[in-house]
C-alpha cells in the first residue's frame, strides 16, 4: 500500500508553509497532493444529506436561515475565481525574487479550485432546499449581482478578509446548527460549518506564508481586521447603520436579512476567533479592538 500522505504532519504545512518551500522540504507537486487528499478525504454527497433532512420538521427560523445562507454562498464563486487570478498575478510578480514566495502564491492559486467545488456544495444544496421548502427562486438578476467579482486588492490584505468571512460563515453555521431541532439540518449545517473552518485554516496558512516571507508587512493584516472591527465595521454584516453603496460586487455579509431578535450574532465570540487567526498569521497578540487599531497605528507609524 503507498504512502498517500506527506512525511510531513499537516498542521506543520499550515504553519510551516513557506519554510518547508524556502527549505525545499517539499515542492509544488507534493503540495497540491496534499491538497488534493484533504479535499477527496473531506468530500461528502449533496443528494445523501438533502435526502435526510425532514422538510416537514423545519422552524421558520431554520427556513430563514437556509434561504439567507444559499443566497449568501452566492458570492462564494466571484471570491474564488478572483483568487485564482489575482495570487497567480501575484506568483509571476515574485518569480525571479522570491522563488519560494511564488510557490506558495501558486499553491493558494491551485487551491482555489478546491474552495471553490466545495463552496458550489454549499450553494447548490442550501438553493435546492429553499427550492424544496416553496420560497421564491433567487431571481437571474439577483443571480448576476451576487457573481460580480470583487475589486482586486492587495493580496495579504485579501487572504485576512478571506479569513474573516470564513470566521463568520463557520459561526452563523455553527448556531444555525444549534438553533436546528431536525436531526438532517443539523448535520448538513455541521458539515458546512466544518468546511469553513477547513477553508480558514488554509487562509490562515496562505497569510502566514506572506508574512514569514518578509515581503508582506503585518500592517496589512491589522488594516483589514480594523475595518471589520471598527464601530459600525464590516463585522456587524447587514446589522450596520450605514452600509456601503456600491455597485461593483456583493458583499454576503451585508445582503443576510436574518430575524435578529431570534437570531444571536456572535458577535464576541466571532471577534475572539479574529484574534486568535491574527496572533497566528502576524506573530502579534491583540485580545481587544482597541488594541487592533493601536497596533494597526503603531505599524503604520501613526
Ligand atoms: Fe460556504
Ligand atoms: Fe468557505
Amino acid at each position: 500500500m503507498p504512502t498517500l500522505s506527506l512525511q510531513i504532519p499537516r498542521a506543520d504545512i499550515v504553519s510551516q508553509l513557506y519554510p518547508l518551500l524556502a527549505n525545499q522540504t517539499c515542492n509544488l507537486v507534493e503540495l497540491t497532493w496534499e491538497q488534493h487528499l484533504f479535499h477527496e478525504q473531506r468530500s461528502w454527497s449533496a443528494v445523501s444529506l438533502l435526502q435526510s433532512v425532514n422538510l416537514d420538521a423545519l422552524s421558520p427560523i431554520d427556513k430563514a436561515n437556509i434561504w439567507n445562507a444559499g443566497r449568501a454562498e452566492l458570492t462564494t464563486k466571484p471570491g474564488a475565481d478572483r483568487l485564482a487570478h489575482l495570487a497567480d498575478a501575484e506568483c509571476r510578480r515574485w518569480q525571479d525574487t522570491n522563488p519560494a514566495l511564488a510557490s506558495v502564491l501558486q499553491a493558494c492559486s491551485t487551491w482555489s479550485r478546491y474552495w471553490n467545488e466545495e463552496e458550489s456544495f454549499h450553494e447548490t444544496t442550501l438553493n435546492h432546499l429553499a427550492h424544496q421548502l416553496g420560497f421564491e427562486p433567487v431571481s437571474d438578476e439577483s443571480f448576476l449581482e451576487f457573481r460580480k467579482i470583487f475589486p482586486n486588492d492587495d493580496m495579504l490584505r485579501t487572504l485576512v478578509l478571506l479569513a474573516i468571512s470564513e470566521i463568520t460563515a463557520m459561526v452563523n453555521y455553527s448556531t444555525c446548527a444549534q438553533l436546528a431541532q431536525d436531526p438532517g439540518l443539523r448535520k448538513l449545517f455541521k458539515q458546512i460549518a466544518s468546511d469553513e473552518a477547513q477553508h480558514l485554516s488554509y487562509f490562515i496558512s496562505f497569510a502566514k506564508a506572506l508574512v514569514d516571507s518578509g515581503e508582506y508587512s503585518p500592517k496589512g493584516a491589522f488594516a483589514i481586521t480594523h475595518f471589520f472591527l471598527r464601530e459600525d465595521g464590516e463585522l456587524q454584516g447587514s446589522q450596520r447603520q450605514k452600509k456601503e453603496q456600491r455597485n461593483t460586487h456583493v458583499n454576503w455579509w451585508d445582503a443576510l436579512e436574518y430575524d435578529w431578535d431570534q437570531v444571536p450574532n456572535n458577535l464576541a465570540r466571532k471577534q475572539g476567533i479574529i484574534f486568535s487567526v491574527l496572533r497566528q498569521i502576524t506573530g502579534i497578540a491583540v485580545h481587544s479592538v482597541n488594541e487592533v487599531e493601536q497596533t494597526w497605528m503603531d505599524l503604520v507609524g501613526c
